[in-house]
Parts: structure tokens; sequence; C-alpha cells
């Protein structure tokens, strides 16, 4: 994968920067605290850390002295895991999205924002202060009618697997379109990767020929059971966030130490079993709940808020905890009980989910 039609902007940005001397590159890792003399770590705590592994802190921004080599590690397996030529790890996917968005969208850009946008992308559109079009939820013809209007450039920015609805755009279509405009697709894929598409790729990996998305978010901190983000594709993507991403630029990196355990998680995805014992469990929960489809986050929308509640308190005097969704993180009057299915659970636990579901059913009925 080269640099994509959408994101050729950024080879003269990085000229520019390279010509002004201005261009910043990951360094090598220091050895010691003897001779750094830019670290934040004052008090020497990093460096009397036992090194067998990673270090807890990263000690200071990574374009400063905070790059480690488990940062490395981490971002060449995610790199090879999405199939991309790189991939920049963040210490959150708020992070990742709000820093990357204002870098990449500016002023005289039009963004296509889906409706249901996780909040981290919503921020990061308005901090570009792009001109943000927002569509309904999956709308594919609005998508196309947003991006019929003229800008310096144009972008669509989505999730690939809803994390409140436990839907997905049609992403090859959604390529198409941006195709047809000039238009670069940046896509969210935080709730499926480690679960969804190609050995849990994400669900770019299963829409056209892995190109599907110019730019993908994914997160460590959900299924890989870490913390952290990543935002991968071509190479002028990783140069241009790694100098402009102000998230990136001035926050003390992720820790060493969360970066090699991601990167261990990653090593374990290989076998499958778990991905398919998550997916089994959803499976026998939706359909314990007579839904349709396969995923592994199940929502049921009660309608108020003050119903979510009552659900979520009847449930958990049954010993069972599912959070009542409200508003503002859904839109009014669709408040919802959020089930995750779970590697861990065993069958006997869905069975036993489903019938306090069943005597507490009232709450659900309008
Ligand atoms: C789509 C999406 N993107 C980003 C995030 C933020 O990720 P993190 O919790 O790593 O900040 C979330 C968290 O729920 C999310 O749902």
């Amino acid at each position: 994968m080269s640099t994509p039609p959408a994101l050729q902007f950024l080879l003269p940005a990085l000229d520019a920067l390279r010509a002004e001397s201005l261009l910043r590159t990951p360094a090598t890792p220091l050895p010691g605290p003897e001779r750094s003399f830019c670290s934040n770590d004052y008090l020497g705590v990093v460096h009397g850390q036992d090194h067998a592994d990673a270090p807890f802190g990263a000690a200071a921004s990574r374009m400063v002295r905070g790059n480690w080599d488990a940062h490395a590690a981490l971002e060449h397996a995610l790199a090879q895991w999405v199939r991309r030529e790189r991939a920049l790890a963040f210490t959150s996917g708020y992070a990742a999205n709000v820093g990357s968005l204002a870098a990449l969208l500016g002023p005289e850009d039009l963004v296509v924002s889906d409706a249901l946008n996780h909040a981290s992308l919503i921020d990061g559109m308005r901090l570009s202060r792009a001109k943000v079009q927002v569509v309904p939820h999956l709308d594919l013809a609005a998508t196309r009618h947003a991006l019929g209007s003229p800008a310096r450039r144009k972008w669509v920015v989505t999730e690939s697997y809803f994390g409140m609805d436990a839907d997905s755009p049609d992403l090859a279509e959604l390529r198409r379109a941006c195709d047809a405009h000039g238009a670069a697709l940046y896509v969210d894929e935080a709730h499926a990767v480690g679960v969804l598409g190609p050995e849990g790729r994400g669900l770019c990996a299963a829409a056209a020929g892995n190109d599907a998305a110019d730019i993908v978010v994914g997160t460590l901190g959900k299924a890989l059971g870490a913390q952290g983000a990543f935002v991968a594709g071509c190479n002028a993507l990783y140069d241009f966030l790694w100098n402009r991403a102000r998230s990136h630029v001035f926050s003390t990196g992720l820790s060493p130490r969360v970066a090699s355990a991601a990167t261990r998680v990653l090593g374990t995805l290989g076998s499958g079993e778990r991905r398919h014992d998550v997916l089994a469990r959803a499976q026998q929960l939706r359909e314990g709940m007579m839904a349709m489809g396969l995923g592994h986050i199940v929502p049921l929308v009660v309608g108020s808020a003050a119903k979510a509640l009552e659900a979520q308190a009847r449930l958990s005097e049954r010993g069972f905890h599912v959070p009542a969704i409200r508003p503002p993180t859904v839109p009014p009057n669709t408040a919802r009980l959020r089930f995750t299915a779970s590697a861990a659970h065993t069958s006997a636990d869905i069975e036993a989910l489903l019938s306090a579901l069943h005597e507490v059913r009232t709450c659900f009925a309008s």
C-alpha cells in the first residue's frame, strides 16, 4: 500500500517540514538516565525499575525521550496485523481520534460524519474546524449527497462496528463513494479489532481487499485488554501524525509496559479460540433475546433513561451488572442496556442472564 490518492497532500506537507529542518522521526531509545538530559523522569523512577520487560512510564513524549523499544515492537506487530505500512500507537482511542483528526483536517475541508460517531471522533472533527456534515446513521445516499459539496479536501469519518448499536456501514460502498469524490475514508474499528473480520483484524480487512479505509483506528483497551490505541495507514500518514498529532507530540508516550503487554496479546490472537468463544456466546445471547444477526455486542433499546435505570437495578438485584446507557452517550429516548458477551462467560452464565431477563421483562415492554 503506497500513499492513497486522498492522502497525497501529506507528501508535500512532509517535504515542507523537511526543507525547514523541522521533520521529526522516531529517535532510537537512549541507553540510560545518565546520558539523557531531556526526560521528565525527574526522580529517576523509570530507570530504577527492573527493565526485564519494559518500564511502566515512558518518561516523556515519544518525540523527546519517551520512545522505547516496546513502542517500536508494538507498532511493528500492529502494522503487520492490520496489513498496513505503519501503525502509530497513542495513549488512548480518545487521544488517537482527537489528535489525528485535528491534525489531518483543516477549516477548508468537508467531513461527512455518521450521526452516531463516538465522542472522540466528534471532538477531533470539531477541533479541526472543518465543515462537518452529519448524515443519518449508516445512510449511504446521504453520504454521497453530502460529498457533492465543494471543498479543499473531503473526508468520510465512521466506525466499522458501532459499539452502542452493534451495526456496521457498508465499507465497500463507502469506499466507492469516497473514490467518486476524491475523499479519504477514516474508519474507527474500536469495537471490531480483535474480534471481527478475518483473524480478528477488523472489518476494513474484510471489505474491498483490505483497502477499504485510508486510515484505520483501533483501540488496545477493548478486545486486546490493555490500554491505548493505534492509527494505521501509509508511511506518510505515520510521519505526518508523528509530527503533527498534538496528542502524540505534547503528551507522555504510552506506557512501555502496557505496549509490551499489548504486543503479547496480539501474538496470542492467532489461534482464534477466544474469538470463536465470544462470537458463540454472543450468538447464544442474541438468539435467547430473539434478536437477529451476529456480533459480540447486544444492545437492548428500552427508551427512557428512567426505564433503563430500572432495568439495570432489577438485573443488579439478580447479580448481573449491565449498565444503563443513557443520553448523551446515545440519542434521546434510546436509552438501552448494552450486553457484551465475553470469551470468559460460560454457556451457563448466558442461560442465567437470559432467565433473569425473562423475570424483569416488564421493564422492556413499551
Ligand atoms: C468508537 C470508539 N472510538 C474510540 C473510543 C475511545 O477509546 P479509549 O477508551 O481507548 O479512549 C471508544 C471508546 O468507547 C469508541 O467506542
